[in-house]
């Protein structure tokens, strides 16, 4: 079974060609650089791009792929969630495409995707019998714990209140005069430091809070982590002169990279204890999978892997090609074929907010 899969929810245009699921025949993606300068993704620029580059990209994908046109089964796209104004580039492209080929057209939830992008890895195991599993999707816009009890069938057990990881990060980075996106910088400048727990608070979500029914303790606020790291620079946290929150006073010693290494170690905790007590909740549970852009920090990774050994666990990471957005994941998902389904809607429109529950 030869899928193209299509994704184009946010800011990386790209399109691959996927046998049974798992095999990568070809994977074409270009992340927009253009957003950079503006400090994060702007949605019309981000549509424009992906009118502009889809089309050669996905000619790209299908010719690397060595299949021909006329070899795949099945087209699949990203529906949601995402900015419409970027899924809708990429999902009418697959429409248009699966109807000029007649071959089915099948909608995907870019969340879910995230999740299979652990199995495009060739040393996971077959995803049917990955289970009982905890997967955590951390990336620029999610942070969402799910219980897998059975393939197919996701449970959403814990999810931010607020920002996602990536976003707590790349605003901090922002913040340290350091750049977009900020994630990769902040893990590199932390390598040669040692975290020091307690500047940053933890995230904790009140009991109070508005969490949509799920356990407050399996969710986090990544908000108040911000403005502490705010608070800590308007009162001279040791920076770089750099930092926008100290310009216009005297250079401080150039201490960012242990504020960064503090900030980063503040969301790695958060995300790891929230794991820890869903895997204390379900002890069942065999497999932990993580995916996202976020998945690539190397201190999360780390920290997973010391759970995962302590619990009994078996840790699934993705590829680095495959922890950011990308259509391999897509198309991989597609070819499963007991990926939850979108809602019932009469039309073929997109779906920014189709949320896994
Ligand atoms: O999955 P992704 O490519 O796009 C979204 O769906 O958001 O994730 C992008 C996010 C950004 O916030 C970026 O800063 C973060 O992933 N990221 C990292 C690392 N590499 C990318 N965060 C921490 N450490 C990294 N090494
Ligand atoms: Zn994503």
């Amino acid at each position: 079974m030869l899928i193209l899969g299509i994704e184009t929810s946010c800011d990386e245009t790209s399109a691959a060609v996927v046998r049974d699921g798992r095999e990568v025949l070809s994977c074409v993606t270009r992340t927009q650089t253009e957003h950079a300068k503006h400090g994060g993704v702007v949605p019309e620029i981000a549509s424009r791009c992906h009118t502009e580059l889809l089309p050669g990209i996905v000619r790209d994908a299908v010719e690397q792929s060595g299949v021909g046109w006329e070899n795949v089964d099945a087209v699949a796209a990203t529906r949601g969630p995402g900015l419409a104004s970027s899924l809708l580039v990429g999902w009418n492209m697959a429409r248009g495409i699966a109807m000029r080929l007649d071959k089915p057209l099948v909608a995907i939830n870019h969340t879910e995707a995230h999740i299979h992008s652990v199995f495009l890895n060739p040393d996971a195991p077959d995803p049917l019998e990955a289970v009982p599993m905890l997967a955590l999707v951390v990336s620029g816009g999610h942070t969402s714990f799910f219980m897998i009890p059975e393939y197919g069938d996701i449970r959403l057990v814990g999810r931010t209140v607020d920002d996602a990881a990536g976003e707590a990060l790349d605003k901090a980075a922002k913040m340290l005069g350091l750049g977009y996106p900020g994630g990769p910088i902040i893990d590199k400048m932390s390598r040669g430091s040692v975290p020091n727990k307690r500047v940053f608070p933890e995230g904790r979500v009140r009991p109070q809070a508005e969490t949509g029914g799920l356990d407050n303790e399996l969710c986090v606020s990544f908000s108040g982590l911000k403005t502490a790291l705010l608070h800590y620079l308007e009162k001279g946290g040791d920076v770089s002169p750099k930092c926008p929150a100290v310009s216009g006073k005297p250079p401080h010693p150039d201490n960012t990279a242990q504020t960064a290494c503090d900030y980063q170690e503040a969301v790695v905790d958060a995300l790891t204890k929230r794991c820890e007590r869903v895997i204390r909740q379900n002890p069942g549970v065999k497999y932990l999978a993580c995916g996202g852009g976020v998945s690539l920090n190397s201190r999360l990774r780390a920290r997973l892997a010391e759970l995962c050994e302590s619990s009994n666990l078996r840790l699934l990471l993705a590829l680095p090609k495959h922890c950011g957005d990308n259509a391999a994941m897509i198309a991989g998902l597609a070819r499963m074929g007991r990926g939850i389904r979108p809602p019932e809607s009469n039309n073929l429109d997109v779906l920014p907010n189709w949320a896994i529950q």
